[in-house]
């Protein structure tokens, strides 16, 4: 557990690093929305996606010194989510990464901004960075794959579906299908972008797609159990605000003992899926472990 704890702060130095030196810089014009781009990516996030990328990418033997540009840019689209998330068109929250949300912070107009950027930025690295290593075939697909992950049929769509759902009840197959694309879609690339930087056969690629299924929607099903047990200095967000805008969530819907079974077995299922690799997918397996009894 030691070494998984090690390993984690080693793979956000890195992205950390990585965030640090594609973010213009906050000297430059536009300085404030420069300023609201690095005050929101370089905050106190879990950095889960780009960990997610690196740990993808070692089961597949990819060395993670090549996977800055993936790792990047998912952490890139999910600050970006985040930013909008918070906005009070959408939820309306003060608190993000223990600090004010950027909307708080800066203003709307900048808020909004800042999601553009960020987004474009993220495809700005995918299409340029020379330390990914892969054929320009290869490089476009994993381009498209990180676009759907965001777009309609991913985040954009899943939280089109939250918003529409404020105050209704959703059965549970709609339920798990709207986490599976404004949360899940995005922790599928990560694995996927990861993975595919290896060039993996069919198999290989199909038990990671599915691991990642798995853990994405354990992801957001504790995050949903946060929403209404956490304790806001350790969450970095407020706790209960889930409740207060009556959004459906898999505690509101099923009650917590079931939201802690549910994700309890999706944390098994992904291990599951995880037989064929050998010790390559430790962290892998650590991560889904971590998902589902993490307190933040
Ligand atoms: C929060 O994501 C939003 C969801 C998709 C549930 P994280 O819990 O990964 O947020 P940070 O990056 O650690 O702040
Ligand atoms: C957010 O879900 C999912 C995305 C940002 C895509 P939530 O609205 O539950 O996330 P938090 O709880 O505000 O972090
Ligand atoms: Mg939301
Ligand atoms: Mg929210
Ligand atoms: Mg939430």
């Amino acid at each position: 557990m030691t070494d998984f704890a090690e390993l984690l702060r080693t793979y956000r130095g890195q992205v950390d690093a990585a965030l640090d030196r594609w973010l213009p810089s906050a000297d430059d014009e536009p300085q404030k929305l420069h300023q609201a781009m690095r005050y929101m990516t370089l905050g106190e996030g879990k950095r889960l996606r780009p960990v997610l990328v690196y740990a993808a990418g070692t089961a597949v033997g990819v060395e993670s010194v090549t996977l800055d540009a993936p790792a990047a840019a998912v952490e890139l689209i999910h600050t970006y989510s985040l930013v909008h998330d918070d906005l009070p068109a959408m939820d309306d929250d003060d608190l993000r990464r223990g600090k004010p949300t950027c909307h708080r912070a800066f203003d709307e107009a900048t808020a909004v901004l800042v999601g553009d950027a960020l987004q474009v930025l993220a495809f700005e690295i995918m299409a340029r960075d020379e330390k990914l290593v892969v054929d320009a075939a290869m490089r476009v697909r994993m381009i498209a794959e990180l676009a759907v992950a965001s777009g309609t049929a991913g985040m954009a769509g899943g939280q089109a579906i939250d918003l529409a759902a404020m105050g209704r009840e959703l059965d549970l197959a709609a339920l798990e299908r709207m986490h599976r694309m404004k949360t899940g879609a995005l922790i599928g690339a990560s694995v996927r972008l990861g993975a595919l930087a290896g060039n993996p056969d069919s198999a290989t690629l199909g038990a990671l797609t599915q691991y990642a299924d798995c853990i994405g929607l354990a992801f957001q099903i504790r995050d949903d159990i946060l929403d209404d047990e956490g304790d806001a200095a350790l969450l970095g967000k407020t706790p209960g605000a889930d409740r207060a805008r009556d959004k459906p969530t898999y505690t509101s819907m099923l009650g917590l003992d079931t939201a802690r079974r549910r994700a309890g077995e999706l944390h098994l299922k992904a291990l599951d899926l995880l037989q064929p690799f050998g010790p390559e997918a430790d962290t892998l397996r650590e991560i889904s472990a971590y998902i589902v009894e993490r307190q933040h």
